[in-house]
């Protein structure tokens, strides 16, 4: 036996009081034995510390005296690399088994660098874009001693109204599951040892996006089958891409609070997806089992939770002040806190923390580094969606001379960020107007006046001081939108339009007459039909963040030509909501069409204006389309040919076509491929997106494009909830948007 071998079972059987002499170099199997040791040897206080996750007190005197006694596995909140590694010191070198530390952090679109909120990287129908992204977040993060992000947050967001929507991936199962599995890739890197690599988390376990009325923290009622067919595929693709952690979302669905729900923790993630990473909680989620009903207290509360599959808690201390006189009377067995202890152990020991407990304090600041603000000056310009450009007023001609730029957004360097934005600094912002007069200034003359003073702002007094300064101008760039504090958590809306008296400024710079384009910049679609009318070019923005105005500033300029695609349907009103494109077809399907109400005469018969599934004063129609997005340029899309017309549920469709650059610019079109199972055992959505790519060609170029689909993608959950691919007929579609391309039929044989 070799010498190294020798020396290795020897560690193995070392006793494991003073851990810190436990490593996490090794394989799986040599990590399981690691934990066994370990767990042998922990008394239940200690284990139940494990379980408990403190935030960061400003104390921190207090903080390690529970560290000392093994009361605490993660601290949430610490961002400071002096602080992380004295609390850190404390575990290993001062607590009776040295167990390192987890340190937690919401890094959601990025640590200091920003990048856009997370519905505007979806926009890029960018996956590269999406793990550059967190790649980057983590090499900052982790530098100050972050290990653990609470992100990607892959809800699918159905409802604008709800504030949450900025940071999901917006409204397509497919779409969240390709971008969300991206994000975990690129915050734990090429393996989770790796210093800079931070655990991932997969959030909110499961459903919080159709929370009833878009209002936060709301009940669902979402039955299993769509559970499975909708919510469940961004979380099982994410547990496939390796994500380390998930958390338990806040709602209860049908009546269960995700956070003591052992369908969907034990039977879904642990038994059908053999998840082996650690479940924490949302905040205080446990405790509020209490208010929703569901538990009588804390006990119960603690009970409720760690017996559905809950491994730690976030910040209340149910488990660790309750847990021990459960286990005394037999409600929670001790067997349960052990797999519980094993799976947050686990994670440690693969983010190689027992070897590695320590953040270099004297490292150089990686943070904002060229490279990091070149990348999120890509993702911004790639997650702009050009909206409507009437007689190719962008990109601004070289004959425009003086350029009137207004609006509440156009210098908001903290509103640019978006929500959930804890460290990014905006003195590190650069805005628009910044942009505009430090890279284009040579070439034009700009001449600013806000109007009004933020989003919300209805003083109207500045909106003639504004309309004055277009006087001389030769086009007029209005920057509306939302403040950051109006999405992101608790922060829904009942009122989908522009706040203040934002529209009546682009109503009054409307009337000027000069050519205008609005640039919105927001945390979700707002219902901007009527400025959209009123412009004469609209670009969507949501929230950019860092590099947000260089990114605009070369869009509206022509050095870089707009590729992003809506992802979510964008409303004409709000009471159309809840409005997807993957929606079921009613027995009545509803024309596109609509009379205006005006038209239908007075007594008009009960029965005169037909009878489908519509709204009499806004339609069925949204104001654009999912994977809705303009160039600069055109694309013609050459007719597909399928590989075959009848296919068995083992072989893979083909589908390749031509696409072509008929316009004057190069330019990236985001090309998309749907499909459609016509008659099925459940009904089935209209379409669902099935592929995606973008791709780049210059002025008059042609490439030839090819997707390939497993037929086995056709699964669904069907009427015996078993997941199969029904035998019929079916239609695909190769288009720029939901709403075009031609249809083709083929047909599962068996
Ligand atoms: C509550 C939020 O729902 C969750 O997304 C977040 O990660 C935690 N708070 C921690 O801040």
């Amino acid at each position: 036996m070799k010498i190294q071998n020798i020396l290795y079972i020897y560690l193995l059987m070392l006793p494991l009081a003073s851990c810190t002499h436990v490593s996490n170099s090794g394989g799986d199997a040599v990590i399981e034995r690691k934990i066994e040791n370990l767990l042998s040897d922990m008394t239940l206080e200690e284990k139940l510390g494990q379980m408990n996750q403190i935030s960061s007190y400003g104390n921190i005197e207090d903080m390690i005296g529970l560290i000392k006694k093994g009361e605490v596995g993660s601290i949430l909140n610490e961002v400071d690399a002096v602080r992380v590694n004295a609390l850190q010191r404390v575990a290993v070198e001062e607590s009776r088994l040295g167990i390192p530390l987890l340190m937690a952090r919401d890094v959601i679109h990025g640590f200091k660098t920003i990048f856009p909120i997370p519905l505007g990287q979806a926009a890029t129908f960018d996956p590269e874009v999406a793990k550059d992204g967190a790649r980057i977040a983590a090499i900052e993060a982790s530098s100050v001693g972050v290990r653990w992000t609470f992100a990607p947050m892959i809800d699918i967001s159905r409802d604008p109204r709800w504030g949450r929507i900025a940071e999901s991936c917006g409204e397509d199962v497919y779409l969240s599951s390709v971008m969300g599995s991206a994000m975990v890739k690129g915050f734990q890197g090429d393996s989770l040892n790796s210093p800079t690599s931070i655990a991932a988390c997969a959030k909110h376990f499961v459903g919080y996006g159709a929370a009833e009325g878009g209002r936060d923290y709301n009940s669902t009622f979402i039955s299993e089958r769509s559970l499975r067919n909708v919510y469940f595929p961004p979380f099982e693709a994410a547990a496939k891409a390796g994500v380390a952690t998930f958390m338990t979302s806040f709602n209860d669905n049908d009546g269960v609070p995700s956070t003591g729900n052992k369908f969907i923790l034990k039977d879904v993630l642990r038994g059908e997806w053999g998840f082996d990473g650690l479940v924490v909680t949302d905040w205080n989620s446990a405790r509020e089992m209490i208010a929703h009903g569901f538990a009588a207290d804390d006990k119960d509360a603690a009970t409720l939770a760690v017996n559905a599959g809950v491994d730690m808690e976030m910040v209340s201390y149910a488990f660790f002040k309750n847990l021990p006189e459960q286990i005394k009377s037999g409600k929670v067995k001790e067997e349960v806190i052990d797999e519980a202890v094993k799976n947050i152990l686990r994670v440690k020991f693969r983010l190689g923390l027992f070897d590695n407990p320590y953040v270099d304090e004297k490292r150089p600041s990686v943070m904002y580094d060229e490279s990091h603000l070149a990348a999120a000056k890509r993702a911004a310009e790639e997650s702009v969606i050009l909206l409507k450009n009437e007689r190719e007023v962008l990109p601004l001609k070289e004959t425009v001379r003086t350029v009137a730029v207004v609006g509440p957004m156009a210098d908001a360097p903290y509103e640019q960020l978006g929500t959930w934005v804890f460290d990014g600094e905006k003195s590190h912002t650069q805005t628009p107007l910044a942009a505009i007069r430090s890279i284009y200034g040579d070439k034009v003359q700009v001449v600013y006046e806000p109007g009004l003073t933020y989003s919300r702002d209805k003083n109207v007094a500045g909106i003639a001081k504004a309309v004055s300064v277009t006087a001389h101008a030769d086009v007029v760039i209005a920057f509306v939108g939302e403040e950051a504090i109006l999405s992101g958590e608790a922060h829904s809306l009942a009122d989908l339009n522009l706040q203040g008296a934002q529209s009546e400024l682009i109503a009054a710079l409307a009337k000027t007459g000069k050519p205008l384009v609005t640039v919105v910049m927001a945390g979700r679609q707002l219902t901007i039909g009527k400025e959209a009318e009123e412009s004469d070019a609209v670009l969507y923005s949501f929230h950019p963040g860092t590099m947000g105005g260089p990114a605009i500033a070369d869009l509206l300029f022509g050095k870089a030509v707009p590729s992003g695609k809506t992802p979510v349907t964008f409303l004409k009103a709000v009471g159309q909501i809840p409005l997807y494109y993957a929606h079921n077809n009613s027995g009545r399907p509803a024309s596109l069409n609509y009379k205006p109400l005006e038209e239908i005469p007075v007594e008009a018969g009960q029965t005169s204006e037909g009878s489908s599934s519509s709204y009499m004063d806004a339609g069925v129609q949204p104001l654009y389309p999912f994977g809705y997005g303009l160039s600069y340029t055109t694309f013609k899309y050459g007719k597909p040919k399928i590989s075959s017309r009848e296919l068995s549920s083992k072989d893979v469709l083909t589908v390749v076509f031509d696409l072509e650059n008929t316009g004057r610019y190069e330019g990236t079109e985001v090309v998309q491929l749907y499909v459609q199972d016509k008659v099925a055992s459940v009904t089935r959505p209209v379409k669902e997106l099935k592929r995606f790519t973008r791709v780049t060609l210059k002025s008059g170029e042609k490439k030839t494009v090819t997707f390939e689909l497993p037929v086995s993608e056709l699964a669904f959950w069907n009427i015996d909830m078993m997941k199969i691919v029904e035998p019929g007929d079916f239609a695909l579609w190769v288009a720029p948007d939901s709403q075009s391309g031609e249809e083709i039929g083929f047909r599962v044989i068996d």
